[in-house]
């Protein structure tokens, strides 16, 4: 198969959808590796590093589009790159279609095999190319978190991990998910005071034993949350309702009885925050300030650490790139019905129901189409 890998375009956008170490094992099963120039530079994988595992770079990305018989990229297209989608292109890449009335529309007019990240799923029902984006984003929430309660960058000049005779800073991470997990991990690591907040008592069960009660755990209430908030140098927003906006767990009154130079870091503002103050922010314009509390609200934190974001995502993302290359879409669709929940878009037919819903569009099941 031709596989390409165009440069992302989306705004800013510093990952890529294959790695150098991807391009080699597609080219050694026999396939194509077409890579647009410069697509993998802003990860800090040189087109020299492509080159010499066998993949060609290309210079335009239409002649790319227009030569591969399936497209890898990280996110959605956005409309410059709407031209190059035809009937047949396979396309593998974070959609995200619900809102995007638009290019639903044009996927299904050009006949694109549209296979989303965001919706595969594997054998235990979870989302196996999302969990590797929120382990970097919560890991990430304290590194950022810590570097804001530094004075200079606005925050109230407090170590995490104290000094011997002054005590540690106090993390609360709300929700104990992955991204809870993830960020309770690093808090510890920095020698923080660490309280993990979630609804549900099984979850904080399981972590009391992974920390092995290192860290408090503490049931959600808005009476917990009030009192934990107000303790807060660094409070971390990290839940998650599937497929619903998240609640707004902290008040705006919460917020004004926080710490002056608390920092809050709410990773969940990609599903509306679950902070009230919370609004979305970007990496040229990462923070602001609501009655003297730090807020840092970037929608896409992965794409600061492009790197290791690039790598974590292609190491869960290659194994299905692989699958489809060896065997067509099709099949590797029918072989993996997990995999085949991926599939958004298919001949002309809207194949994901959270999104027709959404959308009020007429829903087809991928399997009616693939059997
Ligand atoms: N900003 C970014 O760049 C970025 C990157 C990755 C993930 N995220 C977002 O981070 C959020 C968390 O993702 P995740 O993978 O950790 O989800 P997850 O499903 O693994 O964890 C969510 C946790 O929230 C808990 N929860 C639900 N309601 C709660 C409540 N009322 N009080 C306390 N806890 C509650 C759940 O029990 C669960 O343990 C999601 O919105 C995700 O989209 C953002």
């Amino acid at each position: 198969m031709i596989i390409g890998v165009p440069k992302e375009v989306k705004d800013h956008e510093t990952r890529v959808g294959i790695t150098p170490a991807g391009a080699k094992a597609l080219t050694e099963a026999g396939h194509q590796v077409l890579v647009e120039h410069n697509a993998g530079q802003l990860s800090s994988f040189p087109d020299d590093d492509y080159q010499t595992v066998g993949a060609e770079i290309v210079g335009h990305a239409t002649d790319l589009w227009r030569a591969s018989e399936m497209i890898v990229k990280v996110k959605e297209p956005v409309e410059k790159e709407y031209h190059n989608f035809r009937d047949g292109l396979v396309l593998f890449t974070y959609l995200h279609l619900a809102p995007l009335n638009e290019l639903t529309d044009i996927l299904l007019k050009k006949g694109v095999t549209g296979i989303a990240y965001e919706t595969v799923k594997d054998r235990t029902n979870t989302l196996p190319l999302l969990t590797p984006m929120s382990e970097v984003a919560g890991r990430l929430s304290v590194q950022v978190g810590a570097a804001y309660l530094e004075k200079e960058h606005g925050g109230r000049g407090v170590l995490l991990g104290g000094v011997p005779g002054v005590p540690p800073g106090n993390v609360c991470i709300i929700g104990g998910g992955i991204v809870g997990t993830n960020a309770a991990k690093m808090a510890l690591g920095l020698g923080a005071k660490v309280t993990l907040v979630d609804l549900n008592l099984n979850r904080l069960r399981d972590l009391d034993d992974i920390f092995n009660g290192r860290v408090f755990t503490l049931a959600s209430n808005s009476y917990n949350l009030e009192r934990a908030a107000r303790e807060a140098d660094l409070l971390i927003g990290g839940v998650l309702i599937p497929g619903a906006a998240a609640p707004k767990l902290i008040t705006k009154q919460m917020v004004s009885r926080m710490k002056k130079g608390a920092v809050i870091v709410d990773v969940a503002i990609d599903q509306g925050g679950c902070i009230e103050t919370a609004k979305p922010t970007t990496h040229s314009n990462p923070s602001y300030e609501v009655d003297g509390v730090v807020h840092y609200c970037v929608t896409n934190m992965p794409a600061a650490v492009p790197n290791t974001s690039t790598l974590a995502l292609t190491n869960a993302t290659f194994p299905y790139v692989l699958k489809l290359a060896n065997l067509g879409a099709e099949a590797a669709l029918k072989s993996d019905p997990g995999f085949a929940e991926g599939l958004n878009t298919y001949k002309g037919k809207l194949t994901y129901k959270a999104v027709a819903d959404n959308q009020s569009r007429e829903f087809t099941s991928a399997s009616s189409l693939l059997s």
